[in-house]
């Protein structure tokens, strides 16, 4: 449904030359795009307590922020406020597909799809983020500046709004329906609404060293892993007792080395730490658990839905043995059913075509049936 045309370049040229490196305007990226979602709908669901919303706009010259659920939006007048609505993706199962063309970039990079509506003059104000953002301009038009990276400086304009002092451009364009705006982390920013217009930004994450450690520090505690001791049997008496020298030095970062070389313990802390949602699911176990012999029927002839905004990754080598993440969790499987798994990994739907060769595997139904009865899978109409 949304096919992405990258104009001049193919997906490697794109890889090469802008991905992480330089901003880019790309005309018509969407060819022929309709908001996959109306601004109505998407005031509805800001209105919802699990969806993460917020309101920004000026009032007598300062910078505003709400967050949602919101009970109306009449006091905000005809113009100069913007919604965003967070993990679209995770809502609206036709917002969703907007990803999909994003594919060429691995999953555990993405973050989620964030909307915007915005009246004439809206904005959130001119600021850099730290992330990577494919911002599809949907329905209207707005007005995008867009600077160097380099030394900026960043102020509250307001406790949850943190703004840039004033750029010079190195992209200033108006952006019609169907354009997509790359940026990379640390460019700053700032679109200005110049009618009632929609937008759709493909987010990407990544993770700080120190998140990475603490992360993996809180697995090891979770998981009762890495409890073993500093040992050191061959020791010769030294002189200076105050000193950690260079040998205990080493024998005390071996013992952190080894914890890192220790691939099981790395990939699993890797595959569930990657496969923790951010943003909440809309996680509806089915009412009435179903059992695998119900499943294998009926995926004969329905396609097999992934929820949106769930996470789910595998190793090339532990999905071999058997291993796979979703949503924060390992999970073990009879390792002939590695492709099908794959196959749950890789894509949002699956047709009965493709699961053609596995829906009479009791070790596969068995499987999905613990998946869809948690809400994670389900069936398309
Ligand atoms: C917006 O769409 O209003 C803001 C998007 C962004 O700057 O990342
Ligand atoms: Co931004």
């Amino acid at each position: 449904m949304f096919e992405l045309n990258l104009s001049e370049f193919t997906q490697e040229q794109f890889l090469r030359d802008y991905w992480q490196k330089k901003p880019v305007l790309i005309r018509q990226g969407f060819k022929n795009f309709v908001d996959p979602i109306s601004a109505d709908e998407l005031a509805g669901l800001a209105m919802e307590s699990e969806v993460e919303s917020r309101l920004v706009y000026k009032k007598d010259g300062q910078w505003q922020a709400q967050f949602g659920p919101f009970d109306g939006y009449d006091h905000l007048g005809e113009q100069d406020w913007s919604l965003v609505v967070q993990a679209l993706d995770n809502w609206s199962e036709e917002a969703a597909k907007m990803i999909e063309p994003f594919r060429f970039i691995p999953h555990w990079r993405l973050d989620d799809l964030m909307t915007s509506f915005a009246t004439k003059g809206g904005s959130v104000g001119p600021h850099i983020d730290k992330y990577d953002v494919f911002i599809c301009q949907g329905s209207g038009s707005r007005h995008w500046r867009v600077g160097n990276n380099g030394d900026h400086q960043e102020f509250s304009a307001h406790e949850v709004l943190l703004h840039v002092k004033p750029f010079d451009a190195i992209i200033d364009v108006e952006v019609n329906t169907g354009d997509i705006l790359y940026i990379p982390p640390g460019f700053p920013h700032e679109g200005v609404s110049l009618n009632t217009s929609m937008s759709f930004s493909v987010g990407f994450r990544t993770t700080s060293t120190v998140s990475l450690f603490s992360g993996l520090a809180d697995h090891l505690i979770d998981n009762e892993l890495g409890e073993e001791l500093i040992e050191d049997p061959q020791r010769s008496p030294i002189t200076q007792s105050g000193e950690i020298n260079q040998s205990d030095y080493q024998l005390i970062k071996a013992q952190l080395s080894q914890l890192l070389d220790n691939d099981d313990v790395v990939k699993q802390f890797i595959g569930c730490y990657m496969t923790k949602a951010k943003h909440e699911l809309d996680l509806m176990p089915a009412d009435e658990q179903l059992t695998a012999d119900d499943i294998s029927e009926i995926l004969t002839t329905n396609s097999l839905m992934r929820l949106g905004g769930l996470r789910a990754f595998y190793f090339s080598d532990t999905v071999e043995q058997g291993l796979c993440y979703i949503d924060g969790n390992e999970y073990t499987f009879a390792n002939n059913i590695a492709p099908a798994i794959k196959l749950l990994c890789d894509n949002v739907e699956i047709t009965p075509e493709q699961l053609n060769q596995w829906y009479e595997n009791t070790d596969f139904t068995q499987f999905i049936c613990e998946q869809i009865n948690a809400g994670y899978w389900y069936f398309a109409e």
